[in-house]
Parts: C-alpha cells; structure tokens; sequence
C-alpha cells in the first residue's frame, strides 16, 4: 500500500495505516503522544515493521536515556519482519540504530539518504529536524524542509509542520523575515501548528520584541496551552519575553504554570526550568524553594550521566541553583566519565564544550568569576554545537556577561555588552546589564 503521501507501506491493512498516521500526526503537533496510536497500528499489522520503528523513535527524540532500552527492545524484535519491509522501512531501521548507538548525526544523515527517495517521507523530516535541533545544527534545520517541501502539495495536511520546520530552521540560520513570513504561513489555515508559533517565537526573542513576542505566545495560546507536549517549551519562552522586560513576577508566574516540577516531567522541560531559574538568579531574583523542587525531582544517576551534555549542562545548573556545590562537582565527574564511556557524538561534544561549559558554572556558583569567564568565553563562540536554539544557550551568554561584570577585566564585559546592545537594542534586560556593568565601574 501507499500511505497518503504516497510513500510505500509494507502493509495491507487500512487499519494500520489510518492508526501510523494519527501516532505521525500527534508525533508533528505535539497533541498527545503517539503511542497509544502506534499500538493500535501494531496491533492491526503486527507483521508492519513501520509503526514499531515510529515507536522507538518517539522514544528516542526525548533524549530520555532511561527509555532507550525500551526503544532499543523494539529496534531488536524487528529482525523477523524485515523480510516484509520495503527498502524505505529498512533504512529506517538502519537509521534508528544508529540513532539509539548515539550517533545522532550519522542517523540525521541516514534519514537525508531515505528523504533523497522519499522527501514527502514525514517520520524522515520529524526524526531528522529533531536531532538536528538536539545537535544544534542550523544549516539542516533549514535545508532538509527546504530541499523537501518542493515535493509537497499545498493541500498535504501535514505540509503546515513541514513549513514549521522550514521556519524554525530559517530562524537559527538568522534569516529572520523569511522564517517569520513562512511561520505565519503554517498557521494560516485550520492546522494548529506549535512548532509554526514557536519558529515565530524565535524571531520575536531574538529581535528582542518582547511586548510583541507576549502578545504572540497569548493570542495563539489556544493552539499550544492546553494538552500539548510542547506547551513546557511554550511556556518557557512566554516567561523569557517576560523576563526581557523585567517583569519577574510574570516569569515566575508562567514557570508555575508550565515548567513547575512534577515527578512525571520529562528532562527536556526540567532543561527549560532550570534554564529560567538560573536567568532569573543572574538578575538576583528570589525563586522561593523552585530550585530546591527541581532538583529534588531530577534523578540523576552515574549511569545516565554523558548522555547529552545540554541536558548535562542543565542539570548541573538545578544542583548549583539549590546550592548543592559538592553533587554538582560529583555530577561533573561523572558525566565526564559517562561520556568518556560513549561511542556517540556525544563524547567530542562534552570534551570540547560541555566540560569548559561546567567548569565555567561551577566557578561562577563559587563566585570565581575570572576563572568562569576563561572556561565560558572559552567556547562561547562555537557553543552552537552545544545543541539547542540560540535562545536555550543564551544561558550560556548572560552567564558570561554576568561574570564577566562581577569579574576584573571590565573590557571583556564592555565587547558582550555591545553585542548584547546590538541584538536586543533598548529592552529592559539590556538596560539592566548597562546598569549593572556601569555600577561596576563607578564602584572600582
Ligand atoms: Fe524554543
């Protein structure tokens, strides 16, 4: 059969392809997830090699290490149906292996190969931009919607979540025009699209339209708020653009309302916690006991520790912010040696960023903010490889331009300044860091 985008499905079962499509559809919105969807087209076709590969790739793209086993149980129990599977599905195969062995981008280039056959191939796009995000790779968050979506009919349902890819990609390749005109595109007809309103999102963050940017997140909160797994992710960036004014109550508000910790939390919103947390510690702002919640709820184990260093890299932010020093050095020396042990990109992504990343935190929590300036400035300038967007490292960013205030040489300060001013011209934020730096200066 073909699925209706015309890509060849080693099955016979209308059943099953009607189920795969609703898990893909929910797997693109965020609406729900897919695996109540995927087991039903199991259980329909359970000869179909498709829908468990879709399963196991759900499972991955949340970058969970503790469900990796499950998803590589599913990758293993495929070996007696690939003698059914078409060339498409057994290079997904191959292309989720590599994934779950932890090397990301060999798995992103493997889909390229299967969306160079099949560019209306969506599980192909979805896995691909995904792990292109997670690997901070701007170039193919573009290119690979872009090189795809000549092949898409304008009535394809799906095609407004490809136009989302198309404009986030845009956006971290700074093309910021282009990737807002194509983001208003995915979400003018009846498809609601939270990765369209989070591309424009972006735009809005980085043009520093805070006052905008908030009116954006309200007005389009009926298609993210509610029942959406990326409504965390949404939330945070509502709370920055309340926090580029200044407004720390409405930050706090929204962190309360979308990234307060509950024991089912999964890490990349707990990412996204304590990335607001630490923003709102650089500005002095007391969180109350936040921190202490989002720590006690993260469970960290020795064995999942160099899984992903920006999700490392978090982590160690929520034990610093709840003033645990002592496990946030132990966590450091174990998702060194966790990442030593990878075979993934991993292992040269915390050696050359992760690691000088830390070390710069745990100076700074310590307040030895030459020394944090060293290991942030360091890499501060290819931390793009770090993954995340532009926005989730800007952490990275006021971290260093904190130090770098606090620190002795106020030159390093005045040169992240002026790009900060360059950027975000005039907003509130802004002006408190000018504030911050002259006061410094008066002081010595
Ligand atoms: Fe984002």
């Amino acid at each position: 059969m073909l699925d209706p985008r015309g890509n060849p499905a080693s099955t016979r079962s209308a059943a099953a392809i009607n189920a795969s499509e609703r898990g893909l559809w929910r797997m693109m919105s965020f609406y729900g997830t897919p695996v109540a969807d995927l087991d039903e087209a199991i259980a329909a076709d359970p000869q179909w090699l498709l829908p468990r590969l879709m399963k196991a790739g759900f499972l991955l793209s949340l970058t969970e290490p503790s469900l990796v086993p499950e998803a590589q149980t599913l990758l293993d129990s495929a070996d007696p149906l690939i003698a059914h599977a078409n060339h498409r599905e057994r290079d997904h195969l191959s292309a989720l292996q590599t994934l779950a062995s932890g090397d990301w981008q060999l798995a992103c280039d493997e889909w390229q190969g299967v969306l160079q056959h099949h560019p209306r191939d969506a599980f192909a796009l979805q896995c691909a931009h995904l792990f292109d995000f997670y690997r901070g790779d701007a170039t193919q968050l573009r290119g690979r919607a872009q090189r795809a979506l000549s092949h898409w009919d304008e009535s394809e349902p799906l095609r407004p979540y490809v136009l989302g890819h198309l404009a986030f990609g845009l956006e971290e390749c700074g093309q910021y025009a282009e990737a807002e005109d194509i983001g208003r595109q995915a979400l003018a007809g009846e498809a609601k699209v939270p990765w369209a309103i989070h591309a424009v999102a972006h735009v809005m963050e980085m043009q520093g339209r805070f006052a905008e940017g908030s009116g954006w997140m309200a007005q389009w909160a009926p298609d993210w708020a509610e029942g959406n797994g990326f409504a965390s992710h949404l939330g945070w960036h509502h709370a920055l653009f309340a926090l580029e004014s200044l407004d720390h109550a409405a930050a706090l508000h929204l962190f309360d309302d979308f990234l307060r910790a509950d024991p089912a939390q999964i890490t990349l919103n707990r990412v996204d916690a304590a990335s607001l947390l630490w923003r709102l510690h650089l500005l002095g702002v007391d969180v109350g006991r936040r921190w202490q919640a989002l720590a006690a709820g993260w469970q960290l184990s020795a064995g999942d520790a160099g899984f992903y260093a920006f999700n490392d890299l978090h982590a160690l932010l929520a034990l610093l912010g709840d003033g645990q020093i002592a496990r946030a050095e132990a966590w450091e020396r174990q998702v060194q040696a966790g990442a030593e042990r990878s075979s993934g990109n991993n292992r040269e992504t915390h050696r050359s960023l992760g690691a000088p990343l830390m070390r710069g935190m745990l100076a700074f929590a310590q307040g030895r903010f030459d020394e944090a300036v060293q290991h942030l400035g360091d890499v501060s300038g290819a931390s793009q490889r770090f993954g995340g967007s532009h926005a989730q490292r800007d952490v990275i960013a006021q971290t260093l331009l904190a130090a770098a205030i606090r620190g002795s040489d106020s030159s390093v300060a005045r040169r992240l300044l002026a790009e900060r001013q360059r950027l975000k011209p005039g907003t509130p934020l802004t002006e408190h860091w000018t504030r911050q730096l002259g006061l410094r200066q008066a002081s010595r």
